[in-house]
């Protein structure tokens, strides 16, 4: 009977296959994030809502991220108390998460706890004509989306606390 040729490359190649199996098992746990407070499980509407802000490239202008020096002074389009600081728990239920890129408009992190944005009604009439919300806005209308679209989209920014 023949011995098993038992090389070293087997060897390595066999421990190396095996690191490989330990990495790949791994990720899934790193990608694993504990849920804040303010994580949000969403309804089927706000998720659609959310899909819509995804699809329409509101995150081209509007961040979801509220650094920590501009906890209680604000940035240069929201002053004063915008919200506390976001941590990863807060994206925990999001994929992908919607951080945003720039800032044209104001973060929207927690948009509907600022009392005059907390309302259905605030919230349609300022996609629908941002001008007439807010004078001299520099945001495009969204009322050429369907109604159920944007009470979709309203479900979601009122789950921005
Ligand atoms: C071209 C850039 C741009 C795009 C795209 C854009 N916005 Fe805006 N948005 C702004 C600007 C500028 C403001 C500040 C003036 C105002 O309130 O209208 C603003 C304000 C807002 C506010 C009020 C924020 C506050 O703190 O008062 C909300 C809510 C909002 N946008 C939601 C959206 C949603 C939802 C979309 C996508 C459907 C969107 N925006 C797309 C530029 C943009």
């Amino acid at each position: 009977m023949q011995r098993p040729n038992l090389s070293y490359l087997t060897v390595g190649s066999l421990l190396f296959l095996l690191l490989g199996l330990l990495v790949t098992a791994g990720i899934p746990a790193l990608e694993r994030i504990e849920p804040s407070e303010r994580a949000v499980v969403y309804t089927p509407q706000q998720a659609q809502g959310r899909a819509i802000y995804l699809r329409e490239g509101c995150w081209y202008c509007h961040s979801q991220q509220v650094r920590a020096p501009e906890v209680g002074i604000g940035t240069v389009l929201v002053r004063g108390d915008i919200g506390p600081e976001s941590v990863p728990g807060d994206y925990a239920y999001q994929k992908p998460v919607s951080w945003g890129t720039s800032r044209q408009g104001p973060d929207l992190s927690h948009v509907a706890s600022r009392p005059y944005a907390s309302t259905r009604q605030w919230q349609l009439e300022h996609l629908k004509d941002p001008q007439r919300m807010v004078p001299g806005s520099l945001m495009p209308s969204y009322a050429h989306l369907p109604a159920e679209e944007l009470e979709a989209l309203v479900a979601y920014l009122l789950t921005l606390k």
